[in-house]
């Protein structure tokens, strides 16, 4: 069934972006200064989770690297490497910059300063952006005139509520690329070169396909995961082949899996009214406030408050039941 597990892995690069020549094209334009030695212009990439922001960021710069000689590329996932010093050791890391700074003592003017002496131009991905601890790296990265800057975060505006407004003016000029969810066809598109790419030949036929792609709702995370345990099943039940009953009965699974990881990325505060809702199953607005204030070290405001709360709506990990005076919050089960 499974002849190249790789190509059902979240992490994988496709080889080709379908659907996305509009966007790639767009993000090459920012990136084609670099191609004469100028500046780049430093880009946002937005748009639901499973739209393609991190690959479309990735394949980019793996294409403009492959025209030019002397660019150099970092990534940095702020998931992981929240802290200022763990972003900066994390991309010296990926640039492939030999790192003779020690995470634990070296300080941000050693990496700026090693930064400022390379004598090639640098694209530094900085993905999950709006998880930063310390946003004022995209400040000091921002004023070197040989570094661009691409920026991945799910919503903008989440990301700039919690921005201080050196961080916030100058995001708010950057470029912006705003991905929209795929399309049903779209899907079934992306899904087909994955079971090429991953499955035995003729392993899932088109009724199979489409049934990915209706359930996966514009999410290609969420139908890779979808192929992914449904092909992982048949092979532990000896089936040549996927159906759409298949994959109908592996879709808490592998909802489970995208949530788990939707979990994985909250900041620290969306992370303590997240779990509140998570244990509750259901809460007074009023009582997740107190629990919420009982729990965080330094609470933020109301209107932030409300903020995370409507990112975690748009995660699909909580639902908000009734509006205004009597409002609760309930758990989305997977
Ligand atoms: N246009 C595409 N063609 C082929 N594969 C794609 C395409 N878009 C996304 N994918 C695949 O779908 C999965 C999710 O894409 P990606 O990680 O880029 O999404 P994202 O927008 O960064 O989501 P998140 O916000 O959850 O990080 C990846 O495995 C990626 O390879
Ligand atoms: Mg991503």
């Amino acid at each position: 069934m499974i002849t190249d597990a790789r190509a059902l892995r979240p992490i994988f690069i496709p080889s080709e972006l379908h659907h996305r020549d509009g966007e790639i094209e767009h993000l090459s334009s920012c990136l084609k200064p670099i191609q004469q030695n100028l500046s780049g212009q430093n880009t946002l990439i937005t748009g639901p989770s499973g739209a393609g922001k991190t690959t479309l960021a990735q394949y980019t710069v793996g294409q403009l690297k492959s025209a030019t000689l002397s660019v150099r590329s970092g990534y940095v996932n702020c998931l992981s490497d929240s802290s200022m010093s763990g972003a900066f050791h994390a991309l010296f890391r990926d640039a492939g910059l030999g790192i003779d700074l020690s995470l634990e003592s070296a300080s941000t003017t050693q990496y700026l300063d090693k930064l400022r002496h390379l004598d090639e131009h640098m694209v530094v991905i900085l993905d999950e952006v709006d998880v930063l601890a310390d946003p004022s790296v995209i400040v000091s990265l921002w004023e070197e005139p040989h570094i661009t800057l691409l920026m991945v975060c799910v919503d903008e505006d989440d990301f700039l509520s919690n921005a201080d407004s050196r961080v916030s003016s100058r995001v708010r000029s950057a470029e912006k690329i705003r991905l929209q969810k795929y399309h049903s066809d779209e899907l079934v598109d992306i899904i087909e070169a994955r079971v090429v790419a991953g499955l035995q030949h003729g392993a899932a036929d088109h009724s199979t396909i489409s049934r990915i792609a209706e359930l996966a709702a514009g999410d290609a995370r969420l139908a890779i995961a979808f192929l992914r345990r449904a092909a992982e099943r048949a092979q532990r039940e000896g089936l040549d082949t996927l159906s759409p009953g298949l994959v109908e009965d592996v879709v808490d699974d592998a909802e489970t899996d995208v949530q788990e990881r939707n979990i994985q990325r909250l900041s620290t505060h969306q992370q303590i009214l997240h779990d509140i809702v998570r244990e509750n199953g259901e809460i007074a607005a009023g009582d997740l406030r107190e629990e919420y204030e009982k729990r965080a070290q330094n609470p933020k405001s109301e209107t932030t408050r409300r903020r995370y709360l409507q990112s975690l709506e748009r995660y699909d990990l909580i639902e908000q039941i009734g509006a205004t005076r009597g409002t609760y919050y309930r758990y989305s089960k997977p």
